[in-house]
């Protein structure tokens, strides 16, 4: 048996699967944002730790004869946190997340150093983890002076499971320290931010294994034997290790908390001016690009807490039937944007409106600016040299089948559907926890899911879908002019 284990933005997954990769069962645990401030996002990792006993503690329950055969855990996570730990492990404040951009001013600094783009391959974004360190230092000496340990969210809770300081490649090449074509850390970038090599943890592949799990735990969950804990992925490289997202050209869009079309590279292929980001993937000497927006269905929770209805009331409000774009247009910049704007300032903004525009009108250009977002992205890989011919999807989102018709005429690309099943960041992560405990083939592990189902483009509507485009990206450096 192998765990995964998924430190989501909104919850934690655990996921047990058997040697053929079957899913034995799986468990959540919410976790919520903290938001004290304009533009931060953070959560407290002590509510990781309690969302990880949650959930395992259910499979515990329900489970326990297959719990306590586990061989090996793997780790995914939201990326980009900063969580910063001291000379005993204790942390020092709350994590600051992938979506906080309150450091823009200190990654457009470091981004002015061209040293960090032609090492990382990436623009620094304010989400990425340099520039919080930097921000730290400048508004929290006292804590940056305590600093002993740089760690990722999921790296955290790999401290916890097993007591060591270990990343992967693909979360680290999200610090802007990796050097991202060596898959190691980069002395002179960690300099320009007053750290050094010591300060970080070690690196392993994801498929390798990174710690053994703690002997107290292993036997609070019943477990028998040495549990290796994987070296695991960033929540984007874990979720394509489960979809089998790892031969060259291979592609899926995620409509998550964040947005996300990932396209697998047998190379690495920076182009930080497209500010699409080209990371480690987690399996050895392959890596990937992506594009990323910072809301996906972010936006319909949003909008549906406006409204006072739930996102499935919403959706089944516009229904299943596509319908051309409509006078409004959404700009779905909540936590301002990553590709292709880099803009941490942007706002989102409805507009066209009028008197007939109701609430299903509204919901349809909330999807449709997620879908414009994500063809914005197409086109940055497009520019980085990445043609795609189809993608899978996955994600909360891509349940609504309005939305995924959206996408995919937005994108004019067909989007395969998986058969039924979960082939998610926790199955993948499950799928590097079984690699690290085997030493099996990850390409061979790493297979694509059956396609249930295919979302071709309506041809009925791509024209209109382009010209909807078009005036949507006319409106991004309208807004950005008001918006100062
Ligand atoms: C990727 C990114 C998000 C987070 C949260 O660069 O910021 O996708 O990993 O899931």
């Amino acid at each position: 048996m192998y765990l995964g284990l998924d430190l989501g933005t909104s919850g934690l997954k655990a996921m047990l699967i058997d040697e053929n990769q079957k899913v034995i069962a799986s468990a959540d645990a919410p976790l919520t944002v903290q938001r004290l401030h304009h533009g931060w996002s953070e959560q407290n990792p002590a509510d990781w730790i309690a969302a990880c006993k949650i959930a395992v503690g259910r499979l515990a329950e329900r489970h326990p004869a297959e719990l306590s055969a586990v061989k090996g855990i793997g780790l995914s996570g939201h990326m980009h946190g900063a969580t910063l730990v001291d000379a005993t492990g204790e942390v020092l404040r709350p994590c600051i997340l992938w979506n906080d951009t309150r450091s823009y001013v200190e990654a457009a600094q470091l981004d002015d150093d061209p040293r960090f783009r032609a090492i990382t391959g990436n623009i620094v974004f304010p989400g990425f983890t340099a520039p919080k360190l930097v921000w730290v230092k400048k508004n929290e000496p006292e804590t940056f002076a305590k600093v002993a340990k740089v760690l990722l969210p999921k790296d955290y809770l790999r401290f916890w499971l097993s007591g060591e300081y270990i990343s992967e490649m693909s979360d680290s090449a999200g610090t802007a320290w990796l050097d991202t074509a060596k898959r190691d850390w980069s002395d002179e970038l960690l300099a320009a931010t007053d750290l050094k090599r010591e300060q970080m943890p070690a690196l392993v592949e994801g498929s390798e294994a990174g710690g053994t799990l703690k002997q107290a735990l292993a036997s609070e969950w019943g477990m028998t034997g040495p549990v290796v804990v994987a070296g695991g992925a960033g929540d984007n490289a874990a979720s394509a290790c489960g979809m089998g997202t790892v031969a060259d050209g291979a592609a899926f869009v995620s409509l998550g908390t964040s947005g996300v079309l990932f396209a697998a590279n047998d190379r690495y292929r920076p182009k930080p001016e497209s500010a699409v980001h080209a990371f480690c993937h987690a399996l050895p000497g392959t890596w990937h690009q992506m594009g990323v927006i910072l809301s996906a269905t972010d936006t319909l929770n949003w909008y549906a807490k406006v409204t006072d209805k739930s996102p499935a009331q919403l959706a089944t409000e516009v229904g299943d039937t596509l319908q051309a774009p409509g006078d409004v247009t959404f700009l779905p910049y909540l936590s301002g944007e990553r590709t292709p704007h880099n803009d941490a300032a942007i706002r989102g903004a409805f507009i066209g409106l009028a008197h007939e525009s109701d609430r299903a009108a509204m919901t349809r250009a909330v999807m449709e600016g997620v879908a414009f977002a994500l063809r914005d992205n197409l086109e940055a890989l497009r520019s980085a040299g990445t043609e795609l011919s189809r993608i899978t999807a996955i994600g909360g989102g891509s349940r609504s089948r309005y939305w995924l018709k959206a996408v995919a005429t937005a994108l004019n690309l067909p989007i395969d559907i998986p058969a039924d099943g979960d082939f998610g960041a926790a199955f993948g992560a499950a799928r590097l926890g079984l690699l690290a405990a085997t030493g099996a083939d990850p390409l061979a592990v790493c297979t694509p899911p059956e396609t249930a189902e295919t979302v071709d483009p309506e041809t009925a509507h791509t024209a209109a879908f382009e010209e909807a485009y078009q005036r949507f990206r006319a409106l991004y450096p309208a807004i950005k002019t008001l918006s100062g």
